[in-house]
């Protein structure tokens, strides 16, 4: 469905999100016809530069991140005649008058702020103080959503001067995946699994975000924020949500959100005993963490296992176990419910036996795997064996699949106007206030993040979170 026609300002346009995500995203839709040709993008940046300069770097950047046979040459020619520059100083005068020039007053209008955190505050003002924004204009700011409380809330101050908070549309890119949105399909599309959706039958739930990259490249960010700031605070808290809310009256931004936030909002201390954090070291012929990072005396944490308590109704008694890391064996995401044993067995105990779960792969590989009890066919008795029942989506919607980015579906709901998948400030505040405590005890405390080896499955000590409650992480991307 074509959304109304639009003019997007991209500030920091020849940035690396721009380059990668946003610009190819635009192209994607653009292609398939959601992107009206009346709409503009508009490339606003510090670098001085003409149209046609810029529209080369885009060129180079779709033939770059878009694959060849994605990009046919008319299509390409027909995108960057939509694709405008106006040099602009986010926290001076210079530019603004040109690009309001460029903006028509009867579109769509929002403004991408693809630059670092300190700049949202001037630029809201600018657009606001210059008369550039409408009542309907559109801000959309990326993380990371400051580092702690404080900072998020003085960047959510700087925005709501100018702006009101249904203006806002502060991005996890997660939420825009399409098996995360699945997860919403799941629970609230269907009568099946509701009922069994709390701690009388879910015996506990694995999220998990294992990432195969390290930090190489990108180092001087990463080593100030580590794996709670980086993805535990937003991309893992998000899953969460979602997994664990209670079912919105409406599919409507506010009803989802407000959910969500009560979710963060219920979440129990967690003691150190319940935390793990760890550091890739180099093995097996790949770099460690020091190397890759730059920082050869490094505390911050490439790797964090927790386990969680979520303390309200539905869930107290059932824990949620959660890991994501850098450099590890394989790139694989998803989430696993594991559901209580029959109270009674009737049946001759099973070795290994793992019980039911609904297993949700995020990526790669994307799917739904209930792991089911059967009866071992042929003689021998009742023996039992545990068999997955697998939907693969790939398989089961072929080639729909993959016909949207998360940035590409984002996008497309801020020019619709639709803030479902995007955060609401009280709800990043509130998981701010929730990993605080723990990122401070942290950054107080003499420890050194355990090791781990480059290309494995995390810190041993990540296992015994689990085992002590007689219970064991599914291997990864197993
Ligand atoms: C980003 C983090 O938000 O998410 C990165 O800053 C991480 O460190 C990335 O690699 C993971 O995203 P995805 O979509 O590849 O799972």
């Amino acid at each position: 469905i074509p959304v109304n026609p639009f003019d997007l300002v991209i500030f920091g346009a020849t940035g690396d999100l721009a380059r990668r995500k946003i610009l190819p995203g635009l192209f994607h839709r653009f292609r398939v016809g959601q992107m009206p040709l009346e709409s503009r993008i508009i490339g606003a940046a510090r670098s001085n530069m003409s149209g046609d300069a810029f529209r080369d770097q885009v060129r180079a950047a779709l033939e770059e991140f878009v694959a060849a046979d994605q990009r046919p040459s008319d299509d390409l020619a027909a995108f960057l005649e939509r694709l405008y520059y106006v040099q602009v100083d986010a926290t001076g005068a210079a530019g603004w008058s040109e690009l309001a020039q460029l903006l028509r007053p009867d579109m769509i209008q929002a403004f991408y702020l693809s630059v670092s955190p300190d700049l949202f505050g001037s630029i809201a003002d600018q657009l606001s103080k210059r008369g550039i924004a409408t009542p309907d204009t559109r801000i959309v700011v990326e993380k990371p959503f400051g580092r702690d409380l404080a900072s998020a809330k003085a960047l959510n101050a700087d925005l709501l001067r100018s702006f009101d908070e249904t203006q806002i549309y502060r991005i996890d890119h997660y939420l825009g995946k399409e098996t995360v949105q699945n997860l919403m399909a799941l629970r609230f599309a269907n009568s099946l699994f509701e009922p069994l959706w709390n701690s009388t039958h879910i015996d506990h739930v694995q999220i998990t975000v294992a990432e195969e990259i390290g930090v190489a490249g990108r180092g001087g960010y990463y080593d100030r924020s580590g794996a709670m700031r980086d993805m535990v605070q937003n991309h893992l808290m998000q899953l969460l949500c979602l997994i664990a809310m209670e079912p919105p009256a409406r599919f409507e931004p506010n009803a989802v959100r407000d959910e969500k936030v009560k979710v963060i909002e219920a979440l129990g201390a967690v003691t150190p005993d319940n935390i793990v954090r760890g550091q890739y070291r180099d093995w097996n012929g790949m770099s460690g963490y020091p190397e890759d990072a730059g920082a050869p005396d490094s505390r911050t944490e490439s790797y964090v296992a927790l386990k969680l308590a979520v303390a309200n109704w539905r869930w107290a008694g059932t824990p949620f176990y959660l890991r994501t890391g850098k450099r590890l064996r394989t790139r694989a995401s998803e989430i696993a419910v594991v559901f209580r044993d029959p109270p009674h067995m009737i049946f001759p105990p099973m070795e290994g036996r793992k019980g039911n779960a609904l297993i949700i792969r995020l990526q790669p590989d994307e799917g739904i795997t209930l792991r089911t009890t059967i009866k071992e066919p042929g003689p021998g008795g009742m023996r039992l064996k545990e068999v997955d029942m697998d939907m693969t989506f790939a398989d089961a919607l072929g080639s729909d699949l993959h016909s949207q980015d998360a940035y590409e579906r984002l996008i497309m709901d801020v020019i619709r106007g639709d803030q479902t998948l995007f955060m609401r400030g009280d709800e990043v505040e509130a998981a701010w206030s929730w990993a605080d405590p723990l990122i401070a005890a942290w950054e107080e405390s003499p420890l050194r993040p355990v090791a781990y080896d480059a290309g494995g499955s995390g810190p041993e000590e990540s296992l015994m979170l689990l085992h002590r409650d007689g219970r064991r992480w599914r291997a990864i991307g197993a």
